[in-house]
């Protein structure tokens, strides 16, 4: 169940800007953030991610920022982490007598735009690190490098498939930003005509 996050007994370990909805099953990094007016279902996200404000994203969506040591004789973490079964007699050895410093050197981090709409069960993995304002990624997809603002993705791996707007369009509402207005600018605006919308708030950056 989704949760205003500014009800929460407990504050959020992200930074945030108010209001937010999080699904509470949906676990962040303390360096992550999450902009206005954006939510998000029950997530997995390995990692850091930055949040853009009025991002719609699903149920399902996953993040992960690294992958295992595929080089060594194997893939299991036990080699340079001790996190999981640490109780376990012997399992910390393993650790501390091997040479590698694996985890966090190879993990990155994820950048999503303003106004982004990811569909259900979307994963994104380290190939990507942007994904550019305005952009749609289609449900199920797998996300493996950045994705164009305004672009809409499908697929896995994700690919464009068009774009929202024409090109002309589209630099003028990342010049624009409108996500940066006050509701009480915003308000007055007429949605389903964005030529017109564009019009206005270009004036008023005047
Ligand atoms: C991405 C999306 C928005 C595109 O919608 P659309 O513009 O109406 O696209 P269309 O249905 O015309 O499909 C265009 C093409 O992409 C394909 N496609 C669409 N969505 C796809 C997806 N998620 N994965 C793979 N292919 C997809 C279609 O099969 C079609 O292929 P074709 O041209 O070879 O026939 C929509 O398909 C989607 O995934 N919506 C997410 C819904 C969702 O998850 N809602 C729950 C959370 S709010």
């Amino acid at each position: 169940m989704k949760i205003l996050r500014k009800y929460l007994k407990k504050p959020p370990n992200y930074s945030f800007e108010d209001p937010v909805q999080v699904d509470k099953r949906t676990k962040l990094t303390n360096k992550s953030f999450i902009g206005r007016f954006s939510y998000m279902g029950k997530a997995t996200v390995m990692g850091d991610i930055h949040v853009g404000r009025f991002c719609s994203i699903a149920n399902g969506f996953s993040y992960y920022s690294g992958d295992h040591d595929m080089k060594s004789l194997t893939t299991h973490p036990f080699i340079y982490s001790d996190d999981m079964f640490g109780q376990y007699p012997g399992y910390k050895d393993i650790k501390y007598k091997q040479n590698i410093k694996y985890q966090d050197a190879e993990f990155s981090s994820l950048k999503i735009g303003n106004d982004c709409w990811f569909g259900a069960d979307v994963t994104v993995l380290k190939g990507c690190s942007t994904i550019g304002d305005g952009a749609i990624v289609g449900a199920r997809s797998v996300v493996t490098k950045d994705i164009p603002p305004y672009s809409i993705s499908v697929g896995g791996p994700a690919k464009v498939i068009k774009f929202r707007f024409d090109e002309e369009i589209v630099a003028r509402l990342l010049r624009v930003k409108w996500w940066k207005f006050d509701l009480s600018i915003l308000k007055d605006l007429d949605f389903s005509d964005v030529g017109k919308c564009l019009k206005f708030l270009e004036s008023q950056d005047e």
